[in-house]
């Protein structure tokens, strides 16, 4: 075949690489699909089925083929920022509620048009940085204690904000409960972060993607109810309602905002236009007021809080360290403890741990240092779905408690994944 002369791809695009929880995934299946029997801690996708009502209106709603609005289905931006000002206190408006394909995406049209440099708490979810990178910026990633369950203190945002004084704007990317430790931040947390956001200028994007997974003994709160001038909420279906393959998310403005939804709308209607027609009329099921989904997400919640304490409690019996999770339903547990037997066998880094239990133990981690954190500490996330979502539901329906007993009879790779880690440590030396 003639050569063809050498393709120009932007540079900020060119380092890219595939999302490391993509990746992971791809690659555990591929060992899956040769036969092997991987434990896959790695993909935090909701394994349980999407619930009835949602389906049901998908099905209704198939003939729907006209574009709707840039902005999204009236109907669904209407119950979404009802459902929020319900659940949440927040006061939201319906004409400030953008409809997109994923949260994801609305993340990143936002982070490309807004100026400033972005803190994140490191650690945090993956995608933050690389779309950062793709505006041709790099993040600034805060670091937090494991004393604190790795959640960003108003301290450390302010001292983070003090460096930067001479930026007239700065963004800050706000997960909870998070992904990649299942922290779920307190009120007063929330408040004092509130206030340092006020007073140096900081929008937030409140990434609130896992806010009805919140298995805390706290409600939830989030900083929109504190700072509403200054938050950007971003959430959607893909975790609570189990649907992230509808690919339906949303974002809430304030009404402060105006320029800026003019700008994001006009984002919109230069790329995706508008959403899905069916999807979007399926989502407006999602945030109906419904017993039936209600019952869903607080049952399947209780599930996800029973896997995350089970694992808790047995990767501190192995001696690792790991924060409780309180909600979503990751766990960051670090190997700190085990660092000299480690180095023995010449893992001095977390990418070659996780690479190590992946080829000889079969768990699939992810490492912390794909979170923005540093490789030196061998955190890792693990993700705490590998079961099937459908079967143990069902038995989550009859159960009288879904404690440990019920993940250990239920949630077989879950206790197979703890017993190869288990063995993995008592086999250093
Ligand atoms: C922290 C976090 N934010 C955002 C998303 C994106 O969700 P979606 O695009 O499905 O709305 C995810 C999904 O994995 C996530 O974990």
């Amino acid at each position: 075949m003639k050569k063809t002369s050498q393709i120009l791809i932007n540079k900020d695009i060119q380092q890219l690489k595939e999302s490391a929880t993509l990746a992971i995934n791809l690659q555990a299946k591929a060992l899956s699909r040769s036969g092997k029997d991987v434990v896959h801690l790695g993909f935090g996708q909701s394994p349980f089925p999407v619930p009835q009502s949602i389906q049901e209106a998908l099905g209704k709603n198939a003939h729907q083929k006209d574009y709707l609005p840039t902005r999204g289905l009236p109907d669904l931006c209407s119950k979404i920022a009802a459902y929020h000002n319900q659940h949440f206190k927040y006061s939201v408006k319906e004409d400030f509620v953008l409809v997109g394909p994923g949260s994801k995406e609305l993340i990143f049209q936002l982070l490309y048009l807004l100026e400033g440099p972005v803190f994140v708490p490191a650690p945090s979810w993956v995608s933050y940085g690389p779309q950062v990178n793709i505006r041709g910026k790099k993040i600034v990633p805060v670091q937090t204690k494991r004393e604190q369950s790795y959640k960003i203190q108003a301290s450390e945002l302010k001292e983070a904000c003090e460096k930067l004084s001479n930026e007239p704007q700065k963004i800050l990317v706000l997960n909870n409960p998070t992904n990649p430790t299942g922290a779920v931040y307190t009120q007063e947390e929330i408040e004092s972060l509130a206030k340092v956001c006020r007073e140096y200028h900081v929008i937030v994007i409140s990434d609130e993607i896992y806010s009805l997974v919140n298995f805390s003994d706290r409600s939830y709160f989030g900083i929109q109810q504190f700072y509403p001038e200054g938050t950007i909420v971003t959430s959607g279906i893909s975790k609570a309602q189990a649907a992230g393959g509808y690919r339906l998310g949303f974002c809430i403005l304030p009404e402060t905002m105006i320029d800026v939804r003019s700008a994001l709308s006009a984002m919109i209607s230069e790329t995706y236009s508008a959403v899905s027609s069916p999807i979007q009329y399926a989502a407006a099921a999602a945030y109906e007021s419904n017993k039936d989904l209600d019952d869903f997400i607080s049952l399947t919640t209780k599930i996800h809080g029973a896997a995350g304490n089970y694992l808790h409690k047995r990767f501190v019996n192995m001696g690792l360290n790991c924060p409780a999770p309180e909600g979503a339903f990751y766990l960051f547990p670090d190997f700190q403890n085990f660092k000299e037997k480690l180095k023995a066998i010449g893992i001095e880094e977390d990418f070659e741990l996780s690479k190590y239990l992946l080829e000889k133990y079969l768990i699939a981690v992810l490492p912390g240092s794909d979170f923005y954190f540093s490789s030196k500490v061998l955190g890792v996330r693990v993700a705490s779905v590998d079961y099937n979502g459908e079967a143990v539901l069902e038995e989550a329906l009859k159960a009288d408690l879904i404690d440990d007993s019920f993940v250990a009879a239920n949630c077989t790779n879950l206790v197979k994944g703890c017993d190869r880690l288990a063995n993995f440590l008592a086999e250093l030396k």
